[in-house]
């Protein structure tokens, strides 16, 4: 396999904040100067990205005036409308402030809460005047370190009542927009609210506007839970929710380590590409939006390295969906996918008009049957991991 190269029609996109991040952590200053937002929508289109995302912070400093905060607006449209770079996705930046240190919709300072609220909703104009389709919503600060101080009860209902709010705005103005809740379990809170993506479905179930707000889950905010990616968007898009994702690498339950996608577990990052680019092996739901990354160049890295590791990325993401098509075309695996009951798993337990009742009077389900005799079914699972394997590790092609 050559080394694969990007472009506009693999929809790539990144986060401003990914290859502007000047790497800052808890231990040391930021090791990279701050680029310029028009230079990054130039250097994107020329790696062969498509899309480009943001929060308002990144593109607008916190605290500049309305004047400064339109030139600079009309300074970045005219910088996607000159390169084709798509504003695909667009998110509000409610925890780098001091003022959001207990949270936007939760905190328990109740003009925190409608002031959160106000630059979220005067974020989703502007996401519309750029043309953004999706929302994201990652509550980094709605969460707590220490039990006693949150009343858990109060906080669903008050973040319930904040999405809800802007979701029913974005209804209002008819603008063509849904919202994608971010999960994550932790960091910068010691505990975050809805930190998984199980958690965040059950939460869009209760609420008034559920029909336009899913999912954005992100790799590494899973895997620091212990939880397994693949997984979790697979249900995501069983329940019509995988509106946006966000690829990246972590190795194991760490910190969030937000490394280059497929640098973390490389067979789970496979798993994920399969699924995306093959679909569920029975047919069914599938994603369509945009490949999004969303991870931080290593403060190691110069400007250089920034490029490099974007490009990595994408690089990474084009190599494994070509080991994906090939584990799905090869004839051994499509008979193993059968002989595994891969296939036979789409086959309804019931028969077509079978009642409770008849099920129940079929002794040859239950009563004739051997459990022993049964079990003595080897599936044959670990043959066909092994086969991916050598799909992934170029060994079969
Ligand atoms: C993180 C998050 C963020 C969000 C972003 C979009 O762990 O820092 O992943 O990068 O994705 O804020 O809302
Ligand atoms: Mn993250
Ligand atoms: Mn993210």
């Amino acid at each position: 396999m050559s080394i694969p190269t990007a472009t506009r029609e693999d929809q790539f996109s990144f986060g401003m904040w990914t290859v502007n991040w000047p790497a800052q952590d808890q231990f040391g200053t930021g090791t990279r100067v701050i680029m310029d937002p028009v230079y990054i929508v130039h250097k994107l289109a020329e790696i062969g990205a498509w899309g480009i995302t943001f929060h308002d912070d990144d593109l607008v400093p916190f605290g500049t005036d309305e004047a400064g905060r339109d030139k600079i607006i009309a300074d970045f449209k005219k910088a996607l409308d000159e390169t084709g770079i798509v504003c695909e996705m667009v998110t509000t930046n409610t925890f780098s402030h001091p003022v959001f240190k207990d949270g936007a919709f939760t905190s328990n300072d109740r003009q925190v809460r409608r002031y959160g609220l106000r630059k979220v909703l005067r974020n989703v104009d502007l996401s519309a005047y750029l043309g953004a389709s999706t929302f994201v919503m990652w509550g980094g600060r709605e969460g707590a370190e220490y039990d006693s101080s949150k009343d858990y009860n109060a906080a669903l209902s008050r973040y319930a009542e904040g999405i809800d709010t802007v979701a029913s705005y974005i209804k209002s103005k008819k603008y063509d927009m849904r919202i994608a809740i971010e999960p994550k379990p932790n960091e910068p809170r010691g505990d975050i609210m809805l930190p998984t993506v199980g958690h965040a479905i059950a939460f869009i179930d209760q609420l008034e506007n559920s029909d336009i707000i899913g999912l954005n889950p992100e790799v590494g905010h899973e895997q620091m839970a212990c939880l397994n990616y693949t997984y979790g968007i697979a249900q995501a898009l069983w329940c019509g929710k995988l509106f946006h994702i966000d690829l990246n690498g972590q190795k194991s339950i760490k910190y969030d380590q937000d490394l280059v996608f497929g640098h973390g577990d490389l067979m789970s990052a496979f798993g994920t590409v399969d699924l995306l680019e093959n679909g569920f092996p029975n047919g069914g739901p599938r994603y369509t939006g945009p490949r999004h990354f969303d991870y931080k160049p290593s403060r190691t890295e110069d400007e250089q390295g920034v490029w490099d590791s974007a490009k990595a990325n994408m690089t990474m993401y084009l190599m494994l969906r070509e080991r994906a098509k090939s584990f799905r075309a090869d004839p051994e695996v499509q008979e193993l996918l059968k002989t595994v009951g891969v296939i036979g798993l789409a086959e309804p337990t019931l028969a077509p008009g079978e009642t409770v009742e008849s099920f129940m009077a079929d002794r040859s389900t239950y009563e004739d049957v051997d459990p022993d005799a049964l079990a003595e079914r080897g599936y044959g699972f670990v043959r066909l991991n092994q086969i991916a394997t050598e799909h992934l590790l170029g060994a079969r092609s």
